[in-house]
């Protein structure tokens, strides 16, 4: 096939490849096709491939500044929030690219929510209002009961219930660290999103918040995509189910090196750099 990427500013000539369905018995949700990011004329990751794979885990690992957060913001249209962000290439999600001219970003950031790395509740804001911010923007009016309903699902899947439920009207700024992060977890299901972003959710945790948010996602994959940016080799290990390695490449621009099942990638990789990385070897 000629062309494969395209402009995002000149849709006319967008066309995604033909769109895989299925991924060794397991279905792709979100096929990244020949995806590149700049900031204005820096390039900051270039010609990305993968298939990310349905009610699974997958994480992205790789040294600071690879593009691990770019790549990620990509995937829901976060990046062209950046200042001077473009972004040429296709994501399909379900088969339907997400950057067409008729599709609104906004729907995208519904349907792909994002946790960022700090754990960020609104200050002022109590723990119910917290987790109803979301839908309180995308929808004109909910009814309180309805509103109710949607906090307590979204907390009790957050594993935050039994910790707050008799002080919802305490101020998010009022948790622990990882109790914060949680609550981000429960504002992002809010909304019912089907995949959720998490970019290095845990790096602000200590280590016993870490594994309460690594059981946390195994239990929501079951329903939910996720992906994970992660600079910890072991909690990549631990809980994803595919990896993908990105790495600078001499342009300085992030490129994906390895993406496989993450017991493969991390007991037998397939590629030098990969080893070298997950080894410690890397400078
Ligand atoms: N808002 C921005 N404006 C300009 N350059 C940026 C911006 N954010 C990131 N970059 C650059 O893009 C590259 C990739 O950054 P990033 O995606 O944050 O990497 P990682 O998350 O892997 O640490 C880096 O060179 C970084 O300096
Ligand atoms: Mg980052």
């Amino acid at each position: 096939m000629a062309m494969v990427y395209n402009l995002v500013n000149d849709n006319t000539q967008r066309k995604p490849k033909e769109y895989i369905a299925n991924l060794e018995g397991k279905k792709g949700i979100l096929e990244v096709q020949d995806l590149s990011a700049w900031y204005g004329d820096t390039l900051a990751i270039k010609h990305i491939s993968m298939i990310i794979k349905s009610q699974a885990i997958t994480a992205i690992i790789g040294p600071s500044g690879c593009g691990k957060s770019t790549f990620i913001r990509c995937l829901n249209r976060m990046h062209e929030v950046s200042h001077g962000g473009r972004v040429e290439g296709c994501v399909l999600l379900d088969g339907n690219d997400i950057y067409a001219r008729d599709v609104d970003p906004v729907v995208i950031r519904r349907r792909i929510g994002m946790v960022f790395q700090k754990p960020a509740p609104f200050p002022t804001m109590s723990i119910f209002d917290n987790v109803a911010a979301g839908i309180r923007l995308t929808r004109l009016w909910t009814r309180r009961w309805e509103l109710e309903e949607v906090v307590e699902r979204s907390l009790r899947q957050a594993a935050l219930w039994d910790e707050v439920k008799d002080k919802l009207n305490q101020s998010g700024a009022s948790l622990s660290g990882g109790q914060q992060q949680r609550l981000c977890i429960a504002r992002a299901l809010a909304v019912e999103p089907e995949i959720i972003l998490l970019d290095e959710p845990c790096s602000a945790l200590d280590p016993a918040a870490t594994l309460k948010i690594e059981d946390l996602m195994r239990n929501l994959a079951e329903q939910y995509t996720i992906v994970i940016v992660t600079h910890n080799m072991q909690q990549a290990a631990r809980v994803s189910d595919m990896a993908a390695f990105l790495l600078m490449d001499q342009d300085r621009a992030g490129i994906l090196v390895e993406y496989g099942k993450t017991s493969q990638l991390f007991t037998n990789p397939k590629d030098k750099r990969t080893e070298d990385y997950i080894t410690g070897r890397f400078g």
